[in-house]
């Protein structure tokens, strides 16, 4: 693993040789990227067997935000085959993957923004996302977490698997290049473009707790995604 310091010169130097480089529409961005979309991902493999092992098993009815071609899914479908699962994704060419794959399954796609979507009350057993909330905001992910907070059933729980800044420096670094960028490339204020955000743990936490979680378990693993299970 890298150290702090070195990850940091690495993350400023790759940033400063991209600095011309437009952002992509995040629709764009996946459908350009879908023949070896799951090759590539492939580096997360362990992190989406723990994403699947720590969910509770008493879990019938989830709704999965940013579900792609459903990595989490398969191996969530391989522990519990009869789970019923919504997956929202913005991008369509991803989600016709994910239909091909699982067919036979109890799956219900829809094709929309996870902002904008309907997520109703008390209905969701868990809420899971992997590898799709670090493109956004603060402000808007405490909207969404709180949009969230409201669709679970009393004693559900939002599993989240996600890119974590290692420090606040890598947090205002990035955050500060992305609000640069799309001023410089006059990305209207509704387009969502591809480039990571991350929040750092405690933040992350935080915007949790703020809308009424309670932290149950943080799998925090440095050579992958870190998993929060936030219970309602
Ligand atoms: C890195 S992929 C992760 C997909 C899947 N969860 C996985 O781990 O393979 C991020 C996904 O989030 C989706 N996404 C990003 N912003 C979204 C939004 N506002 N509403 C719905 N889907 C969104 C993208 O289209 C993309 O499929």
């Amino acid at each position: 693993m890298k150290s702090t310091e070195k990850y940091l010169h690495d993350l400023k130097q790759w940033l400063q040789n991209t600095s011309d480089s437009p952002l992509e529409e995040m629709s764009d961005f996946f459908t350009k990227r879908l023949d070896d979309y799951e090759e590539h991902m492939l580096i997360w493999e362990k992190s989406y067997q723990m994403f699947a092992e720590v969910l509770p098993l008493k879990c019938q009815k989830i709704l999965d935000l940013g579900c792609g071609t459903g990595l989490e899914l398969d191996q969530i479908w391989k522990k519990n085959p009869d789970i019923e699962v919504t997956g929202v994704d913005l991008c369509q060419s991803m989600l016709d993957i994910l239909l091909k794959k699982h067919s036979d399954k109890h799956l219900i796609i829809v094709c929309q923004d996870y902002f904008k979507y309907d997520f109703g009350y008390d209905k969701w057993d868990a809420v899971i996302s992997f590898e799709s909330l670090h493109h956004f905001l603060p402000e808007r992910k405490k909207e969404l977490y709180q949009k969230v907070y409201n669709g679970l059933k009393r004693g559900g729980v939002f599993v989240l698997g996600d890119y974590i800044a290692c420090c606040d420096e890598e947090e205002e670094l990035l955050r500060s290049v992305y609000l640069k960028r799309r001023e410089q490339f006059a990305i209207p204020d509704d387009c969502f473009v591809h480039f990571d955000i991350p929040l750092t743990l405690e933040h992350e936490r935080e915007l949790l707790q703020n809308v009424g979680f309670v932290i149950e378990k943080v799998l925090d693993n440095p050579d992958g995604a870190t998993i929060l299970i936030a219970g309602k």
